[in-house]
């Protein structure tokens, strides 16, 4: 990559750490560095010293001080020409680096509940999980794609108390009516709080394996992942394993014994917990001694570090579930397992409707099928045209909507600025692309490796010196759990792209083959980027 060859330098002279980033614009160069003032260096010198670097010399075409002693270095005709013809080489590799090899990470994301419908609060695991999988892939990690199915636990108590008492029959079972048992088991429990007890004794019943509870949580968990598999279609989202809650059942007895043989849990009024001394106590086992959220997960976390051998462990889940993680990551520090794996909570905001966020306790989930097809009709009606192209446009509008926004924020679904084609939305994004296809499809010359003779138009170098960014980009993005980075990214390339093409004629210009080269750069970086956030790409729009 560019930038290390540039560190490299700079080390040389400095023999320091130090960093490079990108300058807030292209007036302030393609990097810049503030190691002088960071170590109380003389600027000059530096530079001085850095223009006999031969190799930098072909590399960068100007180092410049600025400001209180920033030194500023500008790329070179030729590295960025070298770069375009390399993008038009590689094709769907350009992008792609080894700097995970040999590690692997295992990212765990979507985790919905069964027996609920795939409401719109998974929407967001699930859409930034997959591009953090992608990303890591792409910068060569191994990785594990791992849905974290919530399929155990006490409220599959309610659902069997519910089942049994109203004598409910597989055939007509839809996730609508098991939906509908919660809420009137809510409503019911509010006034009769003892029903809980009734609950927690069936949810005891299935964990000790009674076949009559085992045989409709089976029929239930069945239900559920067909539902789910046809909103992993619809989402074009593909996840290697769900190792749901209850396969660490039978793993569970093995940690409770650790955590006791390791003095780690203490018995506090019939329960079990883990006391930490920054966090309230997490339970391990009820007082009715049925397993906790809290147990499975330290089964996950073991069986994920025995089997992986991860260097990392990602989970992409809502920010309400922070405390939880902390403790969860804190008990594995007691336990001392994995001591030099990282294990990252990536929280999101949530998502709310305009009409105000839902719950399925209150009885309000926004089915999230409903939400897909409404974006694919709307994305209808944008061009007036149907079928596979409206389903790109408008599941790729609600990807974007999502990635382009830092994980953490949450956000109103706003229909306007998801299909917003004049804006920061994904079928700008596809738009784009789409229409520098078809120049490709106008021109009769054949693709050819540009020449540094050219000159090069403002607006031409822009986009050049952006797509020499992209390789380093995804690696940020990685390394900052940030998809946005690489939306933030591709919407400035898309504008500095169609800036050049509303200004500059591109067939029949003298410098066709020099500008169908970047166009034809252009419209793969757009597309590697794309692909890479999981958002398809229509050849025509
Ligand atoms: N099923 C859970 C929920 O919907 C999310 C699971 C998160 N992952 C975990 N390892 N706890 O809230």
């Amino acid at each position: 990559m560019i930038r290390n060859e540039i560190i490299g330098a700079i080390r040389k002279v400095v023999r320091r750490d130090i960093h490079l980033e990108f300058p807030e614009n292209f007036q302030h160069g393609d990097y810049s560095t503030n190691a002088a003032m960071q170590f109380g260096l003389d600027a000059k010198k530096i530079v001085l010293k850095l223009s006999k670097d031969k190799k930098l010399s072909k590399i960068v075409s100007k180092i410049e001080i600025a400001g209180p002693g920033f030194i500023n270095f500008f790329l070179s005709k030729k590295t960025l020409y070298d770069n375009l013809n390399m993008i038009n080489l590689e094709k769907l590799k350009y992008g792609k680096s080894g700097i995970g090899k040999d590690k692997t990470v295992v990212v765990e994301y979507s985790s919905p509940n069964i027996a609920k419908r795939f409401s719109i609060g998974h929407l967001r695991s699930t859409i930034v999980g997959q591009a953090l999988y992608n990303f890591y892939k792409v910068i060569g990690y191994k990785v594990i794609g791992d849905n974290h199915l919530g399929d155990w636990g006490t409220q599959f108590g309610v659902l069997l108390r519910q089942f049994t008492i109203y004598n409910l029959q597989f055939t007509d079972l839809t996730i609508d009516k098991l939906e509908d048992l919660y809420v009137r088991f809510n409503k019911s429990a509010k006034e009769n709080p003892k029903l809980w007890e009734e609950a927690r004794a069936w949810f005891a019943k299935l964990e000790k394996g009674d076949p009559e509870a085992r045989k409709i949580w089976t029929e239930i968990r069945k239900l559920s992942l067909e539902e789910f598999d046809e909103i992993y279609s619809k989402l074009g989202v593909k996840i290697d394993h769900e190792h749901g809650e209850s396969f660490y059942e039978d793993k569970i007895d093995s940690i409770v014994k650790e955590l006791r043989n390791k003095g780690i849990s203490i018995k506090s009024q019939g329960a079990e917990i883990i006391e930490f001394s920054d966090h309230p106590p997490a339970m391990i086992i009820k007082s009715d001694g049925t397993s906790t959220y809290f147990t499975r997960d330290l089964a996950q976390v073991k069986f994920r570090l025995d089997e992986y051998r991860p260097s990392k462990i990602i989970y992409e889940v809502g920010a309400d579930q922070t405390l939880h993680f902390r403790q969860l990551f804190s008990a594995v520090g007691k336990l001392g397992w994995g001591k030099d794996v990282e294990f990252v909570h990536i929280p999101h905001g949530l998502i709310q409707l305009e009409s105000g966020k839902m719950s399925t306790r209150a009885g309000k989930t926004i089915k999230l099928s409903e939400v897909l097809d409404k974006a694919i009709k709307k994305a209808s009606e944008l061009g007036a045209k149907t079928g596979p192209l409206a389903e790109k446009v408008g599941i790729g509008a609600i990807k974007w909507n999502d990635l382009k926004r830092e994980p953490k924020t949450g956000f109103t679904f706003n229909w306007d600025e998801i299909l917003n084609m004049q804006g920061n939305s994904g079928p700008y994004m596809q738009y784009t692309y789409a229409r520098a296809k078809s120049v490709l499809r106008k021109t009769k010359i054949a693709l050819k490796t540009v020449p540094y003779s050219i000159s090069l138009t403002t607006e031409e170098e822009v986009i050049l010196r952006y797509l020499s960014r992209f390789p380093e980009i995804l690696v940020n993005a990685a390394d900052n759990y940030s998809p946005n980075l690489l939306c933030e990214y591709l919407f400035a390339l898309a504008g500095a792209y169609n800036a050049f093409y509303n200004k500059h004629k591109i067939i029949g210009d003298p410098n066709e083959a020099g500008r169908i080269a970047l166009t034809k750069a252009t419209v793969q970086v757009i597309k590697n980027g794309l692909l890479i956030l999981g958002i398809n790409v229509p050849e025509r729009m």
